[in-house]
């Protein structure tokens, strides 16, 4: 009997577990094999330290359909671990600072009531993906505080051009510098042409009669003459026959004083050709080998010009006949003083150019007609040439 009771109680009480368990397990969708059933959780994991939703994606979580994980530590959402079903999802108050494109993709088929706000988005072109997703007024924003941008604007309120201008800072900075660098060096190439080049504009712009107000030097006082020519006798040909026809027939026509031509008789030479040079604007010196042996070489010749080369160096003009001389053949003194200035070649094809830009200006011709000027100035330089290949 009593066993036979003992055994009843064993049967009823097992009845009574396997009934709660029953009861229980269907009670409790995640712990059940009832979980697959249509189940709304809300999971929340609100102040907690999580770093990753990696798990959620497991079966047991796929009723889940609010989650909430404010004030954790997400830097990043993989949307793979993302319960399938999700209705609401707060991640505000973490770490999160942009959204890639995958977990947008899914969020735009999801479609949760989001809470984005406590991040420190980056608000820079990565986030156009998001700040896009978001204007659309098809998405549920939970009424909460708006998504601000780590700088403290608020994200939906930024155009999408402040947002991620089109023409962007780097690119900017990289224009302008390299802008500024090539006017630098435009501005130094062009200085440096124009200052190494100048004499030549010089000349260009006088022959051309153009700007002579940049050229334009006149002479202060009138003299007898506008050149001394010093040469050798040995060059007598190439001065009597090119070089003062060129000068007395050309425009504008200049007065030449020659020695043999102009000085008085019986005068001491160094006085004569002390007052050649200071009765002329210019002394031209026929520089050639000649030259050196039996100019140069005259003591009074030598020291008449010396003074004038010390007093007057400007207003002397050098051309050199044929070869430069060798330097051997010059003393010091002479290099000295031809150091200083530069040559014109007799064989120069702009030798007229140069040495009528080297003369004096007088002022009525730098107001002359262009029209008349440039006439005459080609038939002189016809003239010239033909003289000087003869
Ligand atoms: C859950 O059930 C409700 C009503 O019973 C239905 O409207 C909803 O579509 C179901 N959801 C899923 C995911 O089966
Ligand atoms: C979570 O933390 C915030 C402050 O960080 C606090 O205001 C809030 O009450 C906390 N919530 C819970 C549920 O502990
Ligand atoms: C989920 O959250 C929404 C609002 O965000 C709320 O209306 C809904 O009742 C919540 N569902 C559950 C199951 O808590
Ligand atoms: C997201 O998680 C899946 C599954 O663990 C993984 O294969 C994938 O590489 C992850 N994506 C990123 C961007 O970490
Ligand atoms: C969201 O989905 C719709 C269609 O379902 C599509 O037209 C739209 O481009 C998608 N948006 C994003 C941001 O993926």
């Amino acid at each position: 009997m009593a066993s036979e009771r003992q055994a009843l109680v064993a049967l009823w009480l097992w009845l009574a577990v396997l009934t709660l368990a029953t009861t229980l397990s269907s009670a409790c969708p995640i712990c059940s094999k009832n979980f697959q059933s249509n189940y709304s959780v809300t999971l929340n994991l609100k102040n907690n330290s999580i770093t990753s939703l990696e798990g959620l994606q497991r079966p047991e979580y796929s009723n889940v359909v609010n989650l909430t994980m404010a004030n954790n530590y997400l830097k990043f959402i993989n949307e793979s671990y993302l319960p399938r079903r999700l209705q609401a999802l707060d991640v505000s108050g973490n770490g999160l600072t942009h959204f890639s494109k995958s977990l947008i993709a899914f969020l735009n088929v999801t479609n949760p009531t989001l809470s984005l706000s406590g991040n420190p988005w980056l608000c820079d072109c990565q986030l156009v993906d998001l700040y896009t997703f978001l204007r659309d007024p098809l998405r549920k924003m939970a009424n909460s505080h708006p998504i601000m941008c780590d700088n403290s604007e608020p994200l939906l309120s930024l155009t999408e051009e402040q947002l991620c201008p089109t023409i962007q800072q780097p690119m900017v900075v990289v224009t302008i510098a390299s802008t500024t660098v090539f006017l630098f060096l435009f501005f130094v190439l062009g200085t440096v042409s124009v200052y190494k080049y100048q004499q030549n504009i010089k000349v260009w712009f006088y022959t051309h009669q153009m700007c002579l107000w940049v050229i334009a030097k006149e002479e202060a006082d009138k003299k007898k003459y506008d050149a001394f020519i010093s040469y050798s006798n040995k060059d007598e040909e190439y001065v009597n026959n090119v070089l003062v026809p060129g000068l007395e027939s050309g425009e504008p026509k200049y007065r030449v004083c020659l020695h043999y031509r102009d000085w008085v008789a019986g005068d001491y030479i160094q006085n004569q050709i002390n007052q050649s040079i200071e009765d002329s604007h210019r002394t031209i010196v026929i520089l050639s080998s000649n030259f050196i042996e039996n100019v140069w070489g005259q003591i009074e010749f030598k020291t008449a010009h010396s003074k004038a080369l010390k007093e007057k160096s400007k207003n002397i003009i050098v051309i050199v006949l044929g070869q430069v001389p060798p330097e051997s053949e010059m003393d010091e003194e002479l290099k000295l003083y031809l150091s200083t200035r530069t040559y014109l070649q007799s064989d120069h094809p702009r030798f007229w150019e140069n040495l009528r830009y080297a003369m004096p200006h007088p002022q009525e011709f730098l107001y002359k007609k262009r029209a008349k000027t440039k006439k005459t100035e080609g038939l002189q330089m016809v003239q010239a040439n033909g003289k000087a290949g003869s």
